[in-house]
Order: C-alpha cells, then structure tokens, then sequence
C-alpha cells in the first residue's frame, strides 16, 4: 500500500473558506413551502421554470401550496436548457410588472439558473454581465434589498445549482456561456425534496446524475486546499456510485433518488472550489449547440480524464475508495467509468448528439476562456484543447 505525505504547504498557510445556504432535506419537505415561504415574509413570488416543465406535477402542486398558505405568485416559464441572456430580460420584466418580492425558481439546473440571475440583477439595476465571475464583481449596491428573496428547489439530480448563487447564462452576442455570481448574494432556502425526483425519466436520471458525479471529480481534482468541498466530494461520489444504477433501474426507490439528490447536494457543495476542462467545453457547446449539459458532459468525460488523471494518482485512489472500486490504480479509475457510462447508454461521441466536426477549434478557442478552464489541474494547451475537443466530438472512449 502506498504512503502519502501530508501537505505541508496547504496546512501551513491561510485560508478563506465559504459554505452553502440553509437547506431542509427530506422526503415531503416540500409541502412546507407555504411554512418557509410565511417565515420568510415572502408574500408573493415569481416561480421560474423551465420551458419544458410547465406540465410538471410539481408546479401546478407548488401553487396550490401557496395558495393554500394565502400566498400569491405567477409563473415565467420562459428558460431554455442552457438560459440565455434575453430570457433573463423577459423573466426580470415579468417580475417588476407583477411586484414579486421574492424567486421560487423550481426544476432542473436550468430553472435555478434562471431565477438565480433574475434575481441578481432585476432590483439591482445592475446590469446582467457585469456580475461575470472572472470580472471584478459590483461592489457598490443601491437600496436595502438589492437582491430578492430566492428558494431553490431541485427536481434533477442533478447540478447541486441549489446550493449557491452562481448562474451559467448564454450570451447571445458572444455565443457563450458564461459564470455570473455575487458574494452577497445566495438562496435564503435549499428546499431539497427526493420525491420530487421519482417522475425523471430514466435518460435525465442518467445525464444528470452523471453530471453530479463529474461535479465530485472536477471539484476533487482542482489543486486548490479546501477541506470542506474535498469531503463533500468524496462522500457525494460514496453516494452516486450507490444510487446511481438504482434510480435508473428502479426509479419509484425512494432511497436511491435521496441518495442521488443529497449526492447531488454534495457535488454542489464540492465545486464551490471549481471545475475542469469537462466543463470548460461543455459550456461552449451547450452554448452553441443547446445540447443538455449532463449529457454533454458525460461525453466528454473519457477524454479528459485521459488527460488529467495520470498526474493525479493519490486523489485517483481515493476516489476510487470513495466509489468503492476495488482497482484503484489511474487506469482502473478510467476503465470503471467507462463502464459506468456504457451501462447508462451514453453516446461515444458529441456528433451522436448533433456536434458538428468542424467547429472543433472555435469551440476549443472559446473554452480556454471559460473560468473552469483555468482550475483544471493540469494548464492544457490550445492545441491540447483542440485535441480533447476533436476526440470528444468524434470518439470520446
Ligand atoms: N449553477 C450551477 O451550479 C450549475 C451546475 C451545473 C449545471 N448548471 C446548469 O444547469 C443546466 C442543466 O440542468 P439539468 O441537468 O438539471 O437539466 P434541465 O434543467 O435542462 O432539465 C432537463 C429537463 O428535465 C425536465 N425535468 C426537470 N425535473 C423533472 C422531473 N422531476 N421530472 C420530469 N422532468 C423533469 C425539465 O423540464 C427539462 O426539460 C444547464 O444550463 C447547466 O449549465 C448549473
Ligand atoms: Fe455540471
């Protein structure tokens, strides 16, 4: 068994560490909205859905809840998969019309994003882009309440968007995704309910659940010393590699679908300490593509692991552990999720899912401007950028 040393240098200088928000978990919980929203002195939200979730269950029962409280809201439902900047626009209007006080934004990461950067900017004033996490943020806010109230309530699992305030956007001039956050800005409540997860279908349980898992890894494996987001790491990855094949396969188990969300939950949590090239080219081909995000990511996974993980055999191991893998050497990690995503039927290549060949290089030029490209552990190259794109595009694994 290898021995390996402390890290001195981490333990012995100084740190800033932030965590998430106030959250209740549970099976149910989300009958308590009406409680939590009272609590809050919320008196009439804007709840934000994906376009694809008007028909949902859950949205007609979250404002019969409401109501039942005494509570009025209305809905913008105008958010497509990967959120883009015009839509926040529509949803910021909608709010200021009805005089909202607060966001309810419901559904996958896609809703939470939306009611996320609508709250950032709709009371504000402050304009959408200036609140991009690789510019400096606006520090000056006007008035006492430059950001209404936000619930946060998941129904994939998922992103872990619930856990904070940061909000993937497409900017339509640019063709890019970008990252907007403020540090002053977060959910007041995490309302993470796994009953709410028992109608995804077994495609989206996959894609993002797999998503949830390379949360975990990329968040693992940024060289950054955060205690905190190594731990939820590890455990979320204990808990995917236990639920994942369960929720797909059995999807009315409960305790599978709440180990997949608090999994989720976790790998949100993880990466607060940032993300990788997984990401870095997921985001631009969303952006240009509108592709889902799990899926996409879930392609380009076996590329990039090829790339990154032969430099990072301790972390290796212990994520391996932590999936309870019994090889956990590199090459075992890599050939277990290879399996991992034959078994959930993931495509070899982002050309199954409608990526053209030719758009390689633009995408790997935009990539190398997405934040989660420079927290990869290992400084990728242009041309090593164009390599794992290509590869991701025509034969990940
Ligand atoms: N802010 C963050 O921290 C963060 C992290 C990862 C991903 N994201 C963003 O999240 C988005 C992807 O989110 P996603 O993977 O959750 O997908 P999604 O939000 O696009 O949802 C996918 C589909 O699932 C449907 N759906 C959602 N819940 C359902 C349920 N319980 N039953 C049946 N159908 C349901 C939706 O209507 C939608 O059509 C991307 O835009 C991505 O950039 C954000
Ligand atoms: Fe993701």
């Amino acid at each position: 068994m290898q021995n390996f040393k402390l890290n001195e240098q981490d333990l012995l200088s100084n740190q800033d560490w932030t965590f998430p928000t106030f959250t209740a978990y549970g099976p149910g919980r989300f009958k308590e909205i009406g409680t939590f929203c009272k609590n809050f002195k919320i008196t009439n939200p804007l709840i934000v859905i994906d376009s694809g979730s008007t028909k949902l269950p859950f949205i007609s029962d979250l404002q019969n809840l409401l109501s039942d409280a005494k509570i009025k809201s209305n809905i913008y439902s105008n958010i497509s998969p990967n959120p883009r900047d015009d839509e926040i626009d529509g949803g910021c209007k909608v709010f200021k019309e009805g005089n909202h006080d607060a966001i309810i934004a419901i559904g996958g990461g896609s809703a939470m994003d939306g009611g996320k950067a609508i709250s950032l900017t709709v009371n504000s004033g402050i304009p959408l882009w200036d609140f991009e996490f690789l510019d400096k943020v606006p520090r000056d806010l006007k008035g006492t309440n430059p950001f209404p109230k936000l619930i946060t309530i998941p129904t994939t699992a998922g992103t872990g968007a619930e856990t904070e305030i940061t909000a993937m956007v497409t900017d339509t001039k640019k063709g890019m995704k970008f990252c907007l956050w403020h540090p002053e800005a977060r959910p007041c409540l995490a309302l993470v309910d796994p009953e709410l997860t028992l109608k995804l279908p077994a495609n989206l349980t996959a894609w993002t659940g797999i998503d949830a898992m390379i949360h975990a890894i990329e968040g693992y494996s940024v060289p950054l010393f955060h205690p905190l987001c190594d731990g939820s790491a590890l455990e979320s990855l204990n808990l995917i590699s236990k639920s994942l094949y369960l929720a797909v396969e059995e999807p009315d188990s409960l305790v599978a679908r709440g180990g997949m969300i608090v999994g989720s939950y976790l790998g949100g949590v993880a990466f607060l300490k940032g993300l990788g090239l997984v990401h870095a080219i997921s985001h631009m081909v969303g952006a240009e593509y509108n592709t889902h995000h799990g899926l996409t990511n879930a392609i380009i996974l076996p590329a990039v692991m090829e790339y990154n993980l032969p430099d990072l055999e301790e972390k290796v191991k212990r994520m391996s552990e932590a999936m309870q893998f019994t090889d956990h050497s590199v090459d075992g990690f890599k050939n277990n999720l290879n399996q991992m995503l034959d078994r959930l039927k993931i495509p070899n290549g982002l050309n199954e899912i409608g990526v053209p060949e030719d758009c390689y290089e633009r995408i790997a030029k935009k990539s190398m401007l997405d934040q989660a490209y420079g927290q990869n552990p290992k400084k990728a190259t242009l041309d090593e950028v164009k390599e794992l794109t290509l590869k991701s595009i025509k034969k990940a694994r």
